[in-house]
This record gives C-alpha cells, sequence and structure tokens, in this order.
C-alpha cells in the first residue's frame, strides 16, 4: 500500500510557543508514525525578514526543539527548505500561473502591507514558495494552523489551475488537517486575540523554552473571569481565559476537557492554576532538558539535516523532473 504523503513546515524565526506545540507541531508528532512525512525548516521563507541574521542560529535552534519534542528523524524526512533547490525552480513556474490578484487578496499580506509601505516583494510571493513546498512531493495532506488555510486554498487553485490547463494530473490537489480540531490557542492576557510569538508583551505567550519563574508568574497573571462562585468550565464566549487554560491543560495532558471540568469542579481559579503551573512545567522540563543536551551538539545537528537533504533530494529531483515532462517543458534545462 502506498503511503499518504503529508507536509508541514514551520520558519526558522523567533521562539515556539506552547500554541505552535498544539497548534501544529502535536500533529508532526503523531503523523511522523501514520504516513510518508516531509517535514521542512522553511528557511527561504524567514528571508522576508532580511533584518533577520540569526536564521543559522534559529535554525538548529529549531531542530533541536523539534527532536526534544519527539521527531524522529528516522521516521520521517525532516530538511531544510534551502537544500533543495527544486523548490526554488518550480516556485518560479507556479508564479506564471498565478494572478496578481489571488496574492493581494491575502490577509496576511494586506495587514502587513498596512503597517509598512515599503514592504519588500517576497512578502507578496511567500504564498507561491509555500505552494511549491506543497506541490513538489505529491503532497496529500498538510498540516498547518488556521492562520495558514487562505495560502492552502490558494494551492489548490494554482494545482486545479494548472491541471485544467494541461488536461493533465500534473499535481495532487492537496487537502489540510489542522491541529486540535482547529481550537486556537490564545493570548494569556487577551484570550480573545491569538497566543502570537511576535507579541511585543511576553506575558501574552508560553515559550517552550520559558523558565518555571516565567511561566509561574504569566499563568498566575492570566486573565481569567469574576464569576462568583468560580468555575472551571469551558465556555469560549463568557470565560475564554479559563477556557483557554483548560484548553492547553487538556493538551498537554492528552486529557479530554470534560474530564478536566468533573475534576475541577470545586476548585477555585487559585487553585486550578496552581496544578496548571504543576502541569505545565513538568511538561516543558522534560522537552527542555532533552533541547540543552541536543542542542549543544552541533555537529549531529548538521549531520541530521544532511541525512535528511540526501533522503529528500532524491524525491525532489525526481518529481521535478516529472512535472516537467507533464507539463511538456522538458526541455528547460534545469539541473
Ligand atoms: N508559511 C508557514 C508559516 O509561516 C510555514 C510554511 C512554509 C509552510 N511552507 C509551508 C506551512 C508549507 C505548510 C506548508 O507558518
Amino acid at each position: 500500500m502506498i503511503k499518504k504523503i503529508i507536509f508541514s513546515a514551520i520558519q526558522p524565526t523567533g521562539k515556539l510557543t506552547i500554541g505552535h506545540y498544539i497548534g501544529v507541531l502535536k500533529n508532526w508528532l503523531k503523523y511522523q508514525n501514520i504516513y510518508e512525512c516531509f517535514f521542512c525548516i522553511a528557511d527561504l521563507h524567514s528571508w522576508t525578514n532580511v533584518v533577520n541574521n540569526k536564521i543559522k542560529k534559529n535554525i538548529y535552534d529549531i531542530l533541536s526543539i523539534l527532536l526534544a519534542l519527539g521527531l524522529n528523524y528516522k521516521k520521517c524526512n525532516i530538511f531544510l527548505q534551502s537544500d533543495i533547490v527544486e523548490h526554488l525552480k518550480l516556485y518560479w513556474l507556479l508564479n506564471c500561473y498565478t494572478y496578481t490578484g489571488e496574492l493581494f487578496r491575502m490577509t496576511q499580506f494586506k495587514s502587513k502591507i498596512k503597517n509598512n509601505k515599503n514592504l519588500n516583494c517576497g512578502w507578496l510571493n511567500y504564498p507561491i514558495l509555500m505552494s511549491s513546498d506543497i506541490l513538489l512531493y505529491y503532497t496529500n495532506y498538510v498540516l498547518i494552523g488556521d492562520d495558514q488555510i487562505q495560502h492552502i486554498e490558494l494551492t489548490k487553485n494554482i494545482s486545479k489551475r494548472i491541471n485544467y490547463l494541461y488536461k493533465n494530473n500534473i499535481f495532487n490537489i492537496p487537502k489540510y488537517i489542522l491541529s486540535n480540531n482547529g481550537s486556537k490557542i490564545m493570548s494569556l492576557l487577551n484570550p480573545n486575540l491569538k497566543m502570537s510569538k511576535s507579541d511585543i508583551n511576553k506575558n501574552n505567550v508560553i515559550y517552550l523554552l520559558d523558565s518555571y519563574k516565567n511561566i509561574k508568574f504569566k499563568i498566575n497573571n492570566s486573565i481569567t473571569d469574576s464569576q462568583y462562585p468560580p468555575k472551571i468550565i469551558f465556555d469560549k464566549i463568557n470565560k475564554p481565559g479559563i477556557s483557554n487554560l483548560l484548553n492547553i491543560f487538556s493538551n498537554i495532558k492528552n486529557v479530554s476537557i470534560n474530564i478536566l471540568e468533573k475534576k475541577f469542579i470545586n476548585f477555585s481559579y487559585k487553585n486550578f492554576k496552581n496544578i496548571f503551573i504543576y502541569e505545565i512545567k513538568k511538561f516543558l522540563k522534560d522537552i527542555q532538558k532533552k533541547y540543552i543536551l541536543i542542542r549543544n551538539k552541533e555537529k549531529k545537528l548538521k549531520k541530521i539535516l544532511l541525512y535528511g537533504k540526501l533522503k529528500v533530494k532524491k524525491y525532489a529531483k525526481k518529481n521535478f523532473f516529472k512535472i516537467l515532462y507533464n507539463m511538456n517543458i522538458n526541455y528547460l534545462n534545469l539541473s
């Protein structure tokens, strides 16, 4: 039986948060055991922030966290995007089958350009690079957070368009899978907004590498509500703060929210938070211990990337050649 193909990617920028773990990475861990997975550190995407000269260091940081979380580089294909030049080759071809209007409609682009009139074109074209990442591997399912849905819809449109134009199944039309039933992890002080690694107020965010002291402070100060007597129940509309904590708790312990509601039925918010802090500390401590061990072995990390590169390169080369052939443009010598 041919295994389904999964693709996902993460940018090597900023510090990973508990939201990344629950929103996407938990699914990476799950699917590595089931399907043929391509997990990419999307460093070319990070060039949109040209001022960011820390990409190289961040690549090793992110790779170490992924491994510390339990990603197994022998089971799945973990690789660096810039190691596989076919992503860029296909990217250019896809550019020529994408309408500018489609790119101007992307909400991420629209919000970026609102605050920056001198935005570089990378921000406009970046969804096409993402499409190239996905389509190059004949991906069946893309694992994403909900902020990327629009980009996957674009990928579907581009691939359908090309298939139609060439009357040939040149690409697979990918579907997406959201983690956690699509439910987002929210900011601690403003639980109506999504938790974001780029939040200027660091007290809104739980980072995977946060110290115990910081975590304790942030959770103790997180917004709940003033219901009296207090109720630890999941009610996103009336109790977004408590619901958010329950959502995180349920995900790190792998127990249902229903069970948690029963467990904490007569608890005060303070006591609930204390147990929450204890559990999250336990969860993160284990990851952080592994992280330090792994991050200190940079030579080994380099080897892991090389191992991934060699495995993935074979697919990428073969697939790219096949795409050119099926589009009848194999006169292009892009090797
Ligand atoms: N754009 C994604 C992000 O910023 C990362 C990414 C790059 C990606 N290529 C991808 C995600 C392909 C899914 C599939 O989070």
